[in-house]
């Protein structure tokens, strides 16, 4: 059990990277910020967990700070499942950040959306707050009211309105994703005070809203790649980490836990985590080793799981993966001195391991998701 004054854990993972926590990311925010003051849509791809809504969160704040004149409006479309719900969460989110005072959200709704008949409420859910509920059933032809609300409120409050919405690609799964992806453009264009930051970690499935010629959304603002965090970055994150607690870490250690986890932004927090815990006075190589156990027995259900969903020839591309091959997957040394049939198999398989968000594909390059499954894959297989 930890007692009161053991110092916590300075590593942290599976939550936004906040205060001491978050590291570099100096030059995106730089640029990020000034765009979105320069109202330049942007659309902010990385695979999952390399760091998307940690720097949000970041410039967010930086901007509440520097720039009161920009509004900023956080949506997480996360359990978002239609289009009537997307109106609801957006409108409240939307109200929201343009006051800190629960009076003025219901005053702007009833004035904007009078329409819909808003009611806030309390949510069942204690974490979340105030929710807004809309009668859509009748207004739903309205919904242009609704996608132009920051518009109209920016221009009335006479502010200009940031929209960072979160997990976007999950409007591919609504009924009509096409529909709905024209109707947003349509207003959203025009708007002139409202700046959209659209992002989300399904990369293929980013770059398909926006990048595809057919799509609604192509070109619609520029697209932001978002990159790793740098191993010397890290290593002088890891080593101040440590030395704030009086402990120990060299160089070659931290090396050792961006290589193992690429510089994966969580997994490195992850088992930098662990090794700290482990960690009396001086990180050894026996430290890391042990620190590593751990992070296959927190995961092993979890990945023991993920390996049961998969079909023979996604598994054995797994481990022509592993091996160290990561292009040229179908040329006919690798399809037979991994099992995998055929080149159309081959293909089927990376849209199968693409679908479970297990690999990304970044140009020919492929790579995986989750440096930790490699490693164990890597380890299970002896490869
Ligand atoms: N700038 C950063 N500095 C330190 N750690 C970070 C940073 N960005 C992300 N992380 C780590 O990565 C994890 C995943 O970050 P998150 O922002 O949730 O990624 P994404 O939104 O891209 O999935 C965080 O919990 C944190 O451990
Ligand atoms: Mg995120």
């Amino acid at each position: 059990m930890r007692l009161l004054n053991d110092p916590l854990n300075p590593f942290m993972f599976g939550k936004v990277a906040h205060g001491q926590g978050f590291t570099n990311r100096s030059r995106d925010m730089t640029n990020l910020i000034r765009d979105f003051r320069n109202g330049i849509h942007t659309i902010l791809i990385s695979p999952r967990r390399w760091g998307k809504s940690s720097l949000i969160q970041k410039i967010t704040e930086q901007i509440a700070d520097q720039y009161p004149n920009y509004k900023i409006c956080q949506i997480d479309l996360f359990n978002i499942k239609d289009e009537d719900d997307f109106y609801e969460l957006y409108s409240q989110e939307i109200i929201k950040s343009t006051s800190t005072k629960f009076e003025e959200w219901k005053t702007t709704a009833k004035e904007y959306l009078a329409a819909f008949m808003p009611v806030f409420s309390y949510s069942v859910d204690p974490n979340t707050d105030l929710k807004l509920s809309l009668n859509l059933k009748d207004g739903k032809n309205n919904f242009i009211d609704i996608l132009n609300l920051p518009e109209k409120l920016a221009i009335k409050n006479n502010f200009k309105i940031i929209v960072c919405i979160d997990e976007f690609q999950n409007i591919g799964g609504f009924e009509n994703p096409l529909l709905f992806q024209k109707r947003l453009r349509a207003q959203w264009q025009h708007h002139k005070n409202v700046t959209y930051c659209l992002y989300g970690s399904k990369r293929h499935l980013m770059m398909e809203l926006f990048e595809k010629r057919s799509f609604p959304f192509y070109r619609f603002g520029q697209s932001y790649y978002l990159e790793k965090i740098e191993a010397q970055e890290w290593e002088s994150f890891i080593i101040q980490n440590f030395e704030r607690f009086n402990k120990k870490i060299a160089p070659e250690f931290c090396t050792q836990i961006t290589d193992l986890m690429e510089c994966n932004s969580y997994y490195v927090q992850q088992l930098s985590y662990l090794i700290w815990e482990i960690t009396k006075n001086e990180v050894s190589k026996e430290i890391v080793n042990m620190a590593l156990e751990r992070f296959f027995e927190q995961n092993r259900i979890l990945y023991q799981l993920e390996l049961e969903l998969l079909t023979a020839p996604q598994t054995n591309f797994l481990k022509a993966l592993c091996s160290g091959i990561d292009k040229n997957f179908t040329s006919q040394e690798v399809i037979s001195k991994y099992k995998l049939g055929s080149s159309a198999n081959v293909i089927r398989a990376i849209n199968g391991l693409l679908k479970k968000d297990m690999i990304d594909k970044m140009g020919k390059t492929i790579t995986f998701v989750d440096p930790g499954f490699r490693l164990w894959l890597k380890r299970i297989y002896k490869i």
